[in-house]
């Protein structure tokens, strides 16, 4: 009875985001080169229309905006709680995982860190392969994104502590 909800629920999140996706996948297959960005200026502001659900090829040429201010403590900690933990969590036993790989956890910053790769190529920007179902929607995949551009960074790493 619980199950169904949620399956309902998740469903609802997919067909929405799918929909959200549709355009903006198309512009950016043909150039891995030029991501459409081409002033400094352009590529941190442009949250609204640029950034968001832009396709980078890797994380490595996924640009972090100088004023970025995004940190664990208040968005990376909550993303991976409300979209990762409830699989990659190191305290599951075995069969809560629910198949999550035993060597996938996301539960601090570290470990975020440590796979900071394969979690942007599942999970950020144009990429939404993780949550398996429920993934959040092009703006918030392009924060993910941006933070893990950055290095994944603390709010002692930026001084705001
Ligand atoms: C409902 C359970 C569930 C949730 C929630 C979940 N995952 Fe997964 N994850 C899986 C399963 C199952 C696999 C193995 C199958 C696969 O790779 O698709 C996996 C595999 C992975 C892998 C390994 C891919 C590789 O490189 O081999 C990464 C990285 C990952 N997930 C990241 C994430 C991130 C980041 C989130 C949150 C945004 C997340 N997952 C949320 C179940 C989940």
């Amino acid at each position: 009875m619980r199950c169904m909800l949620e399956l309902a629920v998740l469903l609802a999140w997919v067909t929405v985001a799918g929909c959200g996706e549709q355009g903006a996948s198309d512009d950016t297959r043909g150039d891995s080169s030029s991501t459409g960005v081409d002033e400094s200026t352009g590529s941190d502001s442009s949250s609204e229309d640029g950034s968001s659900g832009a396709a980078w090829p890797s994380l490595e040429e996924r640009p972090c905006p100088t004023e970025s201010t995004l940190t664990w403590e208040n968005f990376g900690g909550g993303y991976v709680l409300s979209y990762c933990t409830s699989c990659h969590h190191s305290a599951l036993a075995a069969d809560m995982r629910r198949l999550a790989p035993l060597a996938v956890n996301l539960e601090t910053v570290e470990l975020v860190r440590n796979q900071a790769t394969r979690v942007w190529a599942r999970a950020a920007d144009q990429n939404s392969s993780m949550p398996p179902l429920g993934a959040p929607g092009p703006d918030d995949r392009a924060l993910l994104g941006e933070w893990l551009a950055c290095g994944a960074p603390t709010n002692a790493d930026l001084g705001m502590e």
